[in-house]
This record gives C-alpha cells, structure tokens and sequence, in this order.
C-alpha cells in the first residue's frame, strides 16, 4: 500500500520539468559560477522572483533559515531586539541562531492565529533608553505554519508595518509559504509583502523543488545579504542546478497549491465530525487536530498511523499537524479520514 507522508509540504519530490529543466540548462550551457554572478539560469530566477515579490532585487539562498538569517543579519546589529511571534519559526525552530550566531535578542509577543497585532507591536517596542536593547525589526510568517497555516491579509500586513515603520523598525516577513496565502486569497504574492521592506520564500515546500529559498528586498539589502550569504557559507557556484527547479516552482506551482487547499479543507470536514476531537479550520494546507478530550496521545495517534502506512509528526505535544501537499491526493485524503475515524473509534 501507498505511504502517505503528510509530515510535511518538504516531503515533495521535484517533477519531471524539474529535472528536465537542469538537464537543459547544461544543454544550454548556462550554468556558470554563481558566486561571481556567472550563472545564467540563477539570474533569470532573481529576476523573475524580484518581479513577482515586487522588490529591487533578489538572491537565491540555501534555505529557508539561511534566508532568514540573512535577511536578519544584513540589516541589524548584534544586540538587537527583534520582535517574533512565539510560535514563529523564527523563534521556535531555527535552533535559537539569530541569537547564538547573530548577537540578535529575540522578543517573542502572543499573536492572534499567528497575526502580530499592531497594538502589541508597539507595546513591544523598547523604550530609546540605556536599560533596553534596541528594538530595530520585526518578523512575520506569512503563512504561519504552527499557528495551522494561517494567513494574514494584506491589510493587516500594513497595519502591522505601519506601527513599524513609525517606530523606525524594520519588517521582515517569512514566506516559506507566502504563495499558499496568495492563492487562498486570490492576490498576488505581490500584493501580501508592499509593506515589508525585506521578504523570504521557500522554494522547496508546496512548490516541490528539491532545495532553495530566495530573499528579496531593495538593491542596497541584496549587496549586503550578498555579503552576509557567503561569510555563512552559502555562495554556491553552479547553482543553476537548484535555481533551474525554482524557476518551474515559482513559474508552474504556485497555482495546483489550491488543491492542497481543498484536500485540507476535505479532511477538516471529514475529521470535525470526529466527538471531542478539536480540529481547527484550515486557511491553507496545514491542519492540526487537538487529542486534548480524547483518551489518545499524539504521539500514540502517529503511532497508529504509522502502522497504517500514513506518516505524521508526532512530537507535538496533544497536537498533531497534518501538511496536505501534491504528492497526497484526494483519495489519499480520503484514506487519511478514513484510517483517523477507526483509530479513535467512530466508523
Ligand atoms: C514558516 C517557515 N519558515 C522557515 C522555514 C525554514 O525553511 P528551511 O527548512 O528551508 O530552512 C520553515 C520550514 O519548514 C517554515 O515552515
């Protein structure tokens, strides 16, 4: 039987245009050394992708955290309060680098489904006084995964920088799955980061290419995120070879995501009918289910999944996430409904 892996969108493999388009960029000879700027098919994917984020310019990076760590480093100074959400990745799950590598001082706040409000940004914000380290950014996921996917809205990303930039702080917004929100609410990703002044997203997750994120913001930003790229590690020479992939994510990817969308929205409806199980609304294609009534642990429930060939984390404490993405289809949805209502006893 088919395993179905919905641990995470990470999980997708490349397509076949995907492996297509690296074996025709050596045709081509395009590849080149990208940290002298000499590869062709990484030009083209800063290119399209600033086009497409709306920003100066963009540069392609290893990860996701690499990309935000640049985006952190190359626009702050060490001792720096910055603000994060407490369930952010930034926070919760990039191994406390802005701190330990970056001298950085993240200030976590509570937000609403994930959103930074803009009134409790600005309690955030340290008074200009010797006592206080100063607050100089802020950071947004967009969507926020461990809040359940959640979006924020084009309005509220401006409320949100306007409190900033007022106050002098930079906006930051973590996009590892910024397209998800674009497609569910059907605008541009263009449209969900004007108001921030720098930006990451994630090739490598709904969008199924193998490795890669891109960071994107104003040409003096890239010069510097340039900078801060190599001395962590992250000027690749021919890196065509992951840019060509991202070229068919960005390009060819970002519209099937409304499938993943619909199959989670499938499961919800399949999986609130469950008693006593806490199952929130997905806005996107992250669904977490809470066991907090139910006589089972998460870790127990990944368990029994597992025995039933479906792959979940299962270290979230009586929460368990399930990522719908494009290697899990509408009946593998529908198995997962399925193999959930026998484990807690209702079909
Ligand atoms: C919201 C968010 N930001 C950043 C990242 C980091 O991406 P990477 O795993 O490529 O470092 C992830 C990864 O899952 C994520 O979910």
């Amino acid at each position: 039987m088919k395993t179905i892996d919905i641990r995470s969108d990470t999980v997708t493999l490349p397509t076949d245009e995907m492996i297509d388009a690296i074996v025709a960029g050596h045709k081509e000879r395009r590849f080149g050394d990208d940290v002298i700027g000499e590869d062709q098919i990484v030009i083209e994917l800063e290119q399209k992708a600033a086009q497409i984020l709306g920003k100066e310019e963009a540069l392609l990076v290893t990860s996701g955290t690499q990309g935000n760590l640049i985006s952190l480093f190359a626009q702050t100074n060490r001792g720096d309060e910055i603000v994060v959400e407490e369930r952010s990745h930034t926070f919760l799950f990039e191994g406390g680098s802005m701190a330990s590598m970056g001298g950085l001082y993240p200030k976590p706040v509570k937000g609403v489904r994930g959103y930074i409000q803009p009134e409790t940004l600005l309690s955030a914000i340290s008074p200009d006084n010797p006592h206080y380290a100063r607050t100089t950014m802020v950071c947004f996921e967009n969507t926020h995964n461990y809040a359940g996917g959640t979006i924020t809205r084009p309005e509220q990303v401006k409320a949100l920088a306007k409190v900033a930039h007022e106050n002098e702080l930079l906006v930051h917004c973590d996009g590892a799955r910024l397209f998800n929100a674009a497609v569910a609410l059907d605008v541009s990703a263009k449209d969900l980061v004007v108001e921030a002044d720098t930006v990451m997203i994630c090739l490598s997750k709904g969008l199924s290419a193998p490795v890669g994120s891109v960071i994107a913001g104003s040409e003096e930003f890239i010069h510097e995120a340039r900078r801060v790229r190599k001395r962590l590690g992250g000027g690749l020479r021919q890196a065509g070879i992951i840019a060509a992939p991202g070229i068919v994510a960005i390009e060819k990817m970002v519209d099937r995501l409304r499938e993943d969308h619909a199959n989670a929205k499938l499961l919800y409806e399949r999986l609130s009918k469950i008693p006593d199980l806490i199952v929130e609304e997905p806005d996107t294609n992250i669904l977490f289910v809470m066991l907090d009534n139910m006589d089972i642990s998460a870790l127990k429930l990944s368990e029994e999944l597992k025995k039933r060939d479906i792959l979940v984390y299962g270290a979230y404490g009586t929460r368990t996430r399930f990522v719908l993405h494009r290697m899990v289809s509408r009946d593998d949805t529908l198995r997962v409904a399925d193999v959930v209502e026998d484990i807690l006893g209702v079909s």
